[in-house]
């Protein structure tokens, strides 16, 4: 038998193990390969509850992964075995786990690469590794390892059967740079030395150690800027520029790449509602400015009266792109996201923004019209409150219109000392961050 020594995996691939898994629901079927890519995955699934493993080559990860209960007992997943597989691929350790263990079920890889019989499973996850990427998500360079064993075809073929699976997802994963610190997204292959393949359209998810592209339904021009943000900082201004030279985005796009490099992933958190609506909270970003646009075409004039204090039919790309270019420091926003299959939408954003005059972050709110009520505001105000907290603010100012009754309950069900005071038409809301026991409950973090 060949064996495959198992190797450790360093920070980078961690990082790309760990975003991964955060797009892997409990539930979910997954399609590991053999490599460290995959046994970073496999850790950080360890948490995760009723998981069911179909794919083409088993190896080392099944170990601690079964030891570790993550994998369920059903088995109408497939037809038979908890882990079903065509081949297995790692240590001796691995061969003599998986000799004559019922745990195990293996079918010829034929049917295992055929995407219309993997394609039933529900929630089916296709992991491909690649070497490159080209900047809209389509063309792909594989690892010379590919050739080898099943080959790149059989995991394109999971990842057409995940992206037709009700649920499913398809998701490709490389490092941001090669090893001569050269970027792993480009604009566009060299195809007189490489041998670029299609993704076929179907893979929506691109991975990097700084975080996840979702691609799925997005222009050319959401699809540079979300690569953009997932690629090396030192390479997202180039990468920028060679966009704007192939009219990729629009020439007068801003990126700010320092800004973009100091995104706090961290803030990155869910929320269930009460009515059950579960929300992802994460930081504004540049490529968001669509998604944005589309909110705030959403509104009607009063709530953007309430939001703007002035009537306001237009929202221009030239004044939404700098309302979502932040430095995460003096500028904070977070937007509110519901998923819908692979869809996602923007319903809600807060922000606080350092005002020079009261040398007080000025906060607001804006959440889309068939989400208010659910919450949404309260949840936002506590986290900003609590990441203000943390970073030691100590005043927010707001400016509200008397008729905002929804805006003032939200304020006032907060635990902040508020000082009120009446300017012209509008309220001016003084909250001191200093004196006050923030609900930090109500805004955990990850
Ligand atoms: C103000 C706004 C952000 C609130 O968002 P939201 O997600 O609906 O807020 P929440 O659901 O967290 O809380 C709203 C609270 O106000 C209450 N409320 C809603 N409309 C109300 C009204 N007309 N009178 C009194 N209370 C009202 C709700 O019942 C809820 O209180 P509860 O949780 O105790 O039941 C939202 O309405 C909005 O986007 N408005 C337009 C933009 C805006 O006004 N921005 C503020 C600029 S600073």
């Amino acid at each position: 038998l060949i064996e495959r020594k198992n190797k450790p995996y360093d920070e980078i691939v961690d990082r790309i193990g760990w975003n991964i898994s955060n797009l892997i629901e409990d539930g979910a079927t997954v399609g590991l390969h053999v490599g460290r890519i995959f046994n970073a995955v496999a850790d950080h699934l360890k948490n995760k509850k009723n998981l069911g493993i179909v794919t083409h080559v088993v190896s080392d990860w099944a170990i601690d992964l079964i030891n570790s209960g993550a994998i369920s007992l059903d088995r109408s997943r497939f037809n038979g075995g908890l882990i079903t597989a065509s081949y297995c691929y790692g240590s001796r350790a691995l061969y003599e786990y998986v000799d004559r263990n019922p745990i195990f079920e293996f079918y010829p890889i034929a049917r295992l690469s055929n995407p219309f019989v993997v394609r039933r499973i529900q929630s089916l996850i296709g992991i491909v590794n690649v070497k490159k990427i080209d900047i809209s998500g389509e063309s792909v360079i594989f690892h010379s390892g590919d050739n080898l064993i099943t080959g790149y075809e059989s995991k394109l073929g999971f990842a057409v059967a995940a992206t037709i699976s009700k649920k499913g997802k398809a998701i490709v994963a490389l490092n941001s740079v090669d090893k001569q610190g050269r970027s792993n997204i480009v604009i566009k292959h060299d195809c007189d030395v490489e041998n670029p393949h299609s993704t076929l359209g179907v893979v929506k998810y691109i991975v990097t150690e700084y975080g996840v592209a979702n691609l799925f339904g997005k222009s050319i021009r959401e699809r540079a800027l979300a690569m953009i943000d997932i690629a090396h900082p030192d390479h997202r201004e180039d990468l920028l520029n060679q966009a704007k030279a192939h009219n990729y985005v629009y020439a007068d796009q801003i990126y700010v790449a320092r800004h973009a490099a100091h995104y706090p992933a961290l803030l990155e958190t869910r929320k269930s509602l009460k009515d059950g609506l579960e929300i992802k909270i994460r930081p504004i970003k540049t490529s968001d400015e669509d998604m944005m646009r589309r909110l705030f075409y959403n509104f009607s004039d009063e709530s953007k009266y309430f939001r703007y204090f002035a009537s306001k039919p237009i929202m221009p790309h030239k004044e939404m792109q700098k309302y979502v270019s932040i430095d995460y420091e003096d500028v904070l926003s977070v937007v509110a996201i519901v998923e819908k299959g692979r869809n996602e939408r923007i319903i809600a954003e807060a922000r606080y923004a350092y005002d020079k005059k009261t040398d007080a972050y000025e906060v607001a709110f804006i959440v889309d019209e068939e989400f208010q009520g659910k919450g949404v505001a309260t949840f936002l105000f506590n986290y900003l409150t609590k990441i203000a907290c943390d970073r030691g603010i100590k005043w927010f100012i707001a400016y509200v219109l008397p008729r905002n009754e929804a805006m003032l309950k939200v304020f006032e069900k907060s635990k902040i000392k508020i000082t009120r005071s009446y300017d012209v038409d509008a309220f001016t809301l003084h909250f001191n961050l200093a004196q006050t026991d923030v609900d930090r409950e109500a805004a955990v973090t990850k």
